[in-house]
């Protein structure tokens, strides 16, 4: 069994954060999304990845390499333009062969892995299996329709008047029948080949698709508030490890990981926390659920429940809770006089002031 990996899609489709990045390099507690995914793969026992790639394709081959680290062989397969999920398949007919294949998408995030659902795929091997999870609006997604027996009767994608609140997940399993099914349909109304309508195919064709309900489920939609969520869901399963140095007048407490190169100073650190390799935190709180990327800089201020992505630095700005704050970001204090505040806010930013 092989897997493909979808690491593609346009620049234009990014969310705030991730302007000038690909969205499966989102980092949730300091590692991308991606890497989970490719971790869920490994750990199921496969080894030989295609991963697709578009606009970011550099930025995802630096971050990924040759798979090795993942105990992984990834071969990359570079898509023109994203024009669809069931494009993405056909483009990797030859890699995939006559294999059966997990299609994962990079920018989903499963708590839990995939290896359930593959030994599940593996001993029945169904001609598909797809995943679904309850959300709360399921407009943005892929929906499922069931008969009162469970079973998939028809997808559609990003239903105006959704038949369920079942939303299609990222992952799904194939065997080669798939490979008929995608050339099979034509392009929807957003000129994409829709993998969705790709497994309507199989149904309507009366193959067997079949269809697992999970929880723990999270792709980058650009909410703020999700991402925080899932980032201290992961945080609470971090081991602790203190690799940096941690000097005597700072104390670290709970579940906290402060990498190699990391140097903490005058501060109180209390967990779930991890602080990546040369960032200095020094006369500050760093709160519990916040995840502080590489080469940051943490002076006389307090942050909880937050995420801040590399190179930035927060500097004798009181208390921040709640917040997600990019890359190479700046945040200090303005001048006393006048008293008024200074902001440079780059597009899409939100920012509440407390005044
Ligand atoms: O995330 C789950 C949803 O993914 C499903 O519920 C939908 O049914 C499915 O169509 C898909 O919807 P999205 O519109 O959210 O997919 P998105 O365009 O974000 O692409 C998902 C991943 O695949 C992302 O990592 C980019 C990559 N991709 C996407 C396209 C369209 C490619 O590599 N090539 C492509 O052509």
């Amino acid at each position: 069994m092989k897997a493909l990996v979808l690491s593609g899609g346009a620049g234009t489709r990014l969310r705030p954060i991730t302007h000038t990045s690909a969205k499966q390099l989102v980092p949730v507690a300091n590692k991308a999304v991606l890497f989970y995914g490719l971790e869920a793969i490994a750990a199921a026992g496969i080894t030989e990845v295609g991963v697709i790639v578009g606009d970011t394709a550099v930025e995802i081959q630096e971050a990924v390499g040759d798979g090795s680290r993942f105990g992984l062989k990834v071969t990359y397969i570079p898509q023109e333009r994203p024009l669809g999920l069931a494009h993405a398949v056909q483009i990797a007919r030859d890699y995939l062969g006559d294999d059966d294949f997990v299609m994962y998408l990079g920018d989903n995030f499963i708590i839990g892995g995939i290896t359930g659902i593959v030994d599940d795929f593996r001993t029945h091997r169904p001609d598909a299996q797809i995943l679904l999870t309850q959300v709360p609006d399921p407009r943005a997604f892929g929906v499922a329709e069931l008969d009162p027996a469970g079973q998939v009767v028809g997808l559609e994608e990003k239903p105006q008047h959704p038949k369920s609140d079942l939303a299609l997940v990222g992952v799904y399993l194939f065997t080669p029948v798939i490979h008929d099914a995608v050339r099979a349909i034509e392009p929807s109304w957003r000129g994409e080949l829709e993998i969705t309508h790709a497994i309507q195919h199989l149904i309507d064709t009366k193959a067997d698709v079949r269809s697992t309900l999970i929880k723990g489920y999270w792709k980058d939609t650009g909410n703020v508030t999700d991402m925080l969520e899932v980032n201290r869901t992961v945080l609470e399963t971090l081991e602790p490890r203190i690799d940096g140095d941690v000097d005597e007048a700072s104390e670290a407490i709970g579940r906290v990981v402060i990498e190699e190169g990391a140097r903490i100073t005058g501060s109180r650190i209390v967990g779930p926390v991890v602080i990546g390799s040369g960032t200095v935190v020094s006369n500050s709180y760093v709160g519990p659920f916040t995840s502080i990327a590489e080469n940051c800089r943490i002076t006389d201020s307090e942050l909880e429940f937050s995420i801040v992505l590399r190179e930035s630095s927060i500097d004798g700005v009181g208390r921040i809770e709640s917040s997600l704050i990019g890359r190479h970001v700046e945040v200090t204090p303005a001048p006393g006089v006048p008293h008024a505040h200074r902001l440079v806010l780059g597009d899409h930013s939100e920012v509440r002031i407390h005044s």
